[in-house]
């Protein structure tokens, strides 16, 4: 398995250019199964989840074709996939494939809403708190699906289609607002989705989907609309860019010092983190190519934060402000609302000498002067870029291994870290 070595000490100064957001990626993937007639996304990152959701595609029989390089194309540009389900030969999602990745378990409402049927393995993905689908399986039997479990596979059918309903979720969810939106847009009939997620992730699929034919109004605020059509055609559609690697990289640099301009990054998505970077002590401007982050000389000065959903503090940018603050200059708080159990890294933040109490949900982190680089090893896919965050101002070395959480998230980090002047390097194995 890959590992990561990193030699503390080197502020970042350069440009790093952002990804296409894995998290509106992977949804626009799945809302190809809509339609027999072929959507073509641009800005696609290439990530292992990317990967393993075309192996999961095409076991449902959807051709993807990844266009080679074209004259003009930027370094890093994303990839453009062709994504053809013409044909929908099986409506099963196997374990072996699902169980890989949480989201993959979102094709239930696409093969649902045109096939009208779907038997789909319970998921697996980061182990973060228990992360349950009954959100997911209440906005179906809304929509009129017939839901039993049998054998770890959950088996939806809707013989007659879907029907439009109103669908009010009780909490705040992503998935559960993917997968109402994608099912209502082939019922017959009006569906509203109260207490939606308003995350820009949701509203990118959402702007697809009307280009696909869709009739959807008001994604990206808490009430969706949405007329069914009868059938969903082709359409072209750009993947919007990841504001969980631009807050990333912004607190790399708020960490390390430093000057980045993080180019394409829009800062709308993010306000939230870069208010909070602000207030750590980073200096943040806009300009037409996206967002700089500058940290010169001073101190990095403690926060108080709590997680919530879109448009406050993302839960996915948790651990690596928690890696900040290990360095910042007196005590601050981090509250983690969305899941329970995210605080994997704290331990092997500890190994770096990090002083973190636990209490609940919430981690009191007193600053130290100096972390020392230590082998650590990644648990989940935000929690090990914490731990690459705290090896780049670490004294010496740091390993971080298992490297594949990363693999799936972010696309060529140590490359883009290594541009702007980090020591950081891959040991393959
Ligand atoms: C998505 C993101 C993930 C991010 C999260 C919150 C993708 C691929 N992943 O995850 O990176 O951290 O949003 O912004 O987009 N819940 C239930 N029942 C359900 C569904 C969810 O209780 O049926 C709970 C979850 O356990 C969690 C909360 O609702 O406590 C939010 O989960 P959700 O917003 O659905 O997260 P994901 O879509 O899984």
């Amino acid at each position: 398995m890959d590992r990561i070595r990193i030699t503390g000490g080197n502020k970042l100064n350069g440009t790093i250019p952002i990804s296409g957001a894995k998290n509106a990626a992977l949804p626009l993937m799945i809302a190809a199964l809509l339609t027999d007639e072929t959507l073509v996304l641009e800005n696609v990152p290439r990530l292992a989840d990317v990967a393993q959701l075309q192996r999961i595609l095409g076991n449902h029989g959807v051709d993807i074709t990844s266009v080679g390089k074209r004259a003009g194309d930027r370094e890093y540009q994303g990839q453009t996939l062709h994504i053809s389900a013409a044909h929908i030969i099986d409506t099963t999602a196997p374990y072996e494939l699902v169980s890989r990745m949480r989201a993959s378990f979102w094709v239930i409402a696409p093969l649902l809403a045109r096939m009208h049927e779907a038997r789909v393995s319970l998921p697996g993905g980061c182990a973060i708190g228990t992360r349950p689908v009954d959100l997911l399986i209440m906005a179906l039997e809304k929509l009129g699906a017939e839901i039993s479990i049998d054998a770890g596979y959950v088996v939806a059918k809707a013989p007659a289609g879907l029907r439009g309903a109103t669908i009010d979720f009780p909490k705040v969810t992503v998935s559960g607002t993917h997968v109402a939106l994608m099912a209502a847009t082939l019922a017959k009939g009006t569906t509203v989705i109260a207490n939606a997620a308003c995350e820009p992730e949701v509203a990118d699929v959402a702007d697809c989907l009307n280009k696909m034919g869709a009739r959807i109004l008001g994604a990206g605020t808490p009430r969706i609309v949405i007329e069914g059509v009868e059938k969903l055609h082709c359409a072209r559609h750009t993947v919007l860019p990841d504001r969980i690697e631009a807050g990333t990289y912004a607190m790399a640099v708020a960490m390390t010092g430093g000057d980045v301009q993080l180019s394409g990054a829009r800062p709308e998505l993010l306000e939230a983190a870069l208010d909070v970077l602000k207030q750590a002590g980073a200096e943040i401007s806009v300009n037409g190519d996206g967002i700089r982050v500058v940290r010169n000389g001073s101190g990095l000065r403690p926060v108080t934060v709590s997680t919530a959903p879109f448009p406050g503090f993302p839960t996915d940018l948790q651990a690596q402000l928690m890696a900040l603050m290990v360095c910042a200059q007196g005590a601050s708080e981090i509250t983690e609302t969305i899941f329970e159990n995210r605080f994997m890294h704290v331990q092997e933040l500890a190994r770096f000498g990090a002083r973190i109490k636990l209490d609940g949900e919430t981690a009191r982190i007193d600053g130290i002067t100096r972390l020392r680089g230590a082998p650590v090893m990644a648990t989940d896919l935000r929690a090990s870029v914490s731990l690459v965050i705290a090896g780049l101002v670490a004294e010496g070395e740091t390993t971080v291994n298992r490297v594949y959480h990363l693999d799936r998230g972010f696309e060529r980090l140590e490359e883009k870290l290594k541009a702007c002047g980090a020591s950081i390097e891959r040991i393959r194995e």
